[in-house]
């Protein structure tokens, strides 16, 4: 088992990476001071695969098993989330453990934020998005009808518990969307994790799960130490949004139906890729790096339908604005330059090339 730990503003968060992970859950619920039968928050899907047993090992009550969706991620399922943890008699003391992907994680660790006034949380991420990029570094929230993520708190989890072995069960389509994180974080701090994937991916039984574990636990590390310095994103953490300016844009554009997130982040990656490369401040070699990892994803849904004026509209009401405009992170040779204002015909011809190289399959 791989030990992290992320340093916030609730103290330290202990996460712990390895096969069977879970099943030594009332070891480390102790070491985390967590009560050893918190009520299992996880959704329909994970519920029968994973939180059932779980919860029934603990000896804790059946879980709560909420609708999955983003267009689920609602205030309604966090009062849900309160109402069974008031039924259940849960005072300030207790805790929740939340049992799913990145949305149940979201919502479990919002509610646990404000039930009375805040509880104590443990995630168990069960996508590969969850485990690299959700579960680590205190966000929580739901999403408004008006946008994603609207309403949340930095409340991190004491006790993270990446189960490589839950990633069996997971689709193809969401491991290779939660690999385009990886890829992302790879850039921003490890880049001998891109060496570390197969080509192309097709599952988790492309590798063993001691080389998932590896890739969960090298790309949670260089987040933790980002998160660490910068929890609040007062500066530093912004990095982290590389590839996702486009990337929100595309999911907007298309009413987030279209694209998992991890399918759109990895367009924004390669669209970054070429306005850095045109800028000369990414290299030929490196931009073929980047490139050749994103395309060992396989095909993402195409883009070339979209007009990219309805695309570049969705860029002007990300959250993330400044006053100056929207604030974009470019790779570069050695890392990431961040805050760079783009042109709007410098998107365009991004959006021009990166269509034009799925239409040709490259
Ligand atoms: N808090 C953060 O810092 C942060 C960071 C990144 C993303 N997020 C949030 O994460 C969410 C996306 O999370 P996600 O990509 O994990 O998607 P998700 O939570 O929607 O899960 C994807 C689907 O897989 C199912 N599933 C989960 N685990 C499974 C398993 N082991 N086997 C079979 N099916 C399984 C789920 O039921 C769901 O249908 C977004 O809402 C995003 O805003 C949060
Ligand atoms: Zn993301």
């Amino acid at each position: 088992m791989e030990r992290i730990t992320v340093h916030g503003e609730r103290g330290p968060s202990m996460v712990v990476v390895g096969e069977g992970a879970l099943a030594r859950l009332p070891a480390l619920l102790d070491e985390a001071d967590l009560p050893p039968a918190p009520p299992v928050v996880t959704d329909t899907n994970v519920g029968p695969l994973w939180a059932r047993e779980t919860a029934r090992r603990l000896g804790a009550p059946p879980p709560l098993e909420l609708v999955p969706g983003e267009e689920n991620k609602q205030w309604s399922q966090a009062e849900a989330i309160c109402r069974r943890l008031l039924g259940l008699g849960v005072h300030r003391g207790g805790a929740l453990l939340a049992v799913g992907g990145g949305v149940l994680t979201d919502t479990a660790g919002f509610a646990a934020a404000v039930y009375q006034r805040g509880i104590d949380w443990a995630a168990a991420p069960t996508t590969l998005l969850g485990m690299v990029d959700a579960s680590v570094g205190g966000k929580t929230g739901v999403n408004l009808s008006e946008g994603k993520n609207l309403v949340g708190v930095f409340w991190a989890p004491r006790l993270v518990v990446a189960d490589i072995a839950v990633l069996a069960t997971l689709p193809g389509r969401e491991l290779r969307a939660g690999l385009a994180e990886v890829i992302k974080t790879a850039w921003i701090g490890d880049r001998e994790l891109l060496d570390l994937f197969p080509t192309p991916v097709s599952g988790f039984g492309d590798l063993p799960p001691g080389a998932w574990a590896g890739i969960v636990a090298r790309a949670i590390r260089v987040k933790a130490s980002i998160v660490t310095r910068d929890e609040r994103e007062a500066g530093l953490r912004q990095v982290l949004n590389l590839g996702h300016t486009l990337g929100h844009a595309l999911e907007a554009a298309t009413g987030y139906t279209r694209f998992l997130h991890g399918e759109a982040v990895a367009w924004g990656l390669l669209a970054v890729a070429w306005i850095a490369r045109w800028r000369g401040v990414l290299s030929p070699e490196a931009h073929g790096r980047l490139t050749s990892a994103v395309g060992r994803l396989g095909p993402l849904p195409p883009v070339d339908d979209l007009g990219p004026e309805r695309i570049v509209e969705h860029l002007t009401v990300d959250k993330k604005r400044t006053e100056r405009g929207v604030p974009w992170i470019l790779p570069s040779d050695d890392g990431v330059l961040e805050g760079q204002d783009v042109s709007r015909p410098e998107v365009f011809r991004a959006l021009a090339t990166i269509s034009r190289s799925g239409r040709d399959g490259g």
